[in-house]
């Protein structure tokens, strides 16, 4: 029952589609009739600039964190925290207020696993930034990040639940990447810019 109760309301909270709110009251612009028509971080900044991008940022990675600390009051086991975070990022990708559409699940995912496992977290940040840097694709960046999550949860000797929980966060972000790997495939996926506008 209560694994029920965090994984619905971590779901209500992961479906708040922040930056399509941010994106139409500050801006008045719909993030999905841009770019990438993503809600996420990186088309805000691609579309709207790199403050914009830096709130969608940090209101969909809170998203993860509620989860999990929602997991840990109302559950109190590692589990009831996991689907804290499963549910969040699963509310994210495919959020009830959006029809099941949504966004990639990095941000919120990166919420998450900043809670379970931090010294994870370090590190795959780092690779993301790094790939980032250097290919300047951040959907590429975004979805070794998320392979390397269980990867490096396994190599790490992390707990399994921990290990298991990393597979399937990974799953949910790649996924959601299908049209970006589709683009990065054709060779039509747009590189991030400095100052957030993209090239193709
Ligand atoms: O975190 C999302 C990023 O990996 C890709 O975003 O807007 O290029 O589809 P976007």
């Amino acid at each position: 029952m209560e694994y029920a109760l965090v994984l619905i309301t971590s779901y209500l909270i992961g479906s708040i589609p922040n930056g399509l709110i941010i994106g139409r009251k500050f801006y008045k612009i719909d993030l999905r009739q841009f770019g990438s028509k993503n809600i996420g971080a990186t088309n805000a900044y691609r579309t709207l600039g790199p403050a914009p991008a830096f709130w969608v940022f940090v209101t969909d990675a809170l998203k993860g964190v509620a989860g999990v600390l929602l997991g840990h009051y109302i559950g109190g086991t590692a589990l009831a925290e996991l689907s804290g975070g499963i549910g969040a990022i699963a509310g994210h990708n495919w959020s009830v207020f959006l029809m099941f559409k949504g966004g990639r699940g990095v941000a919120t995912g990166l919420g998450v696993i900043a809670m379970i496992a931090p010294k994870v977290t370090f590190i795959v940040f780092v690779v993301w930034a790094l790939i980032v840097y250097f290919t300047r694709y951040v959907s590429l960046a975004s979805i070794i990040a998320a392979l390397l999550v269980p990867i490096t949860m396994w190599l790490l000797h992390i707990r399994h639940e921990f290990f298991y929980f990393g597979l399937l966060a990974a799953l949910f972000v790649i996924v959601r990447h299908r049209p970006n790997i589709e683009r990065l495939l054709q060779g039509t996926e747009s590189k991030i810019k400095a100052g957030g506008q993209s090239e193709p």
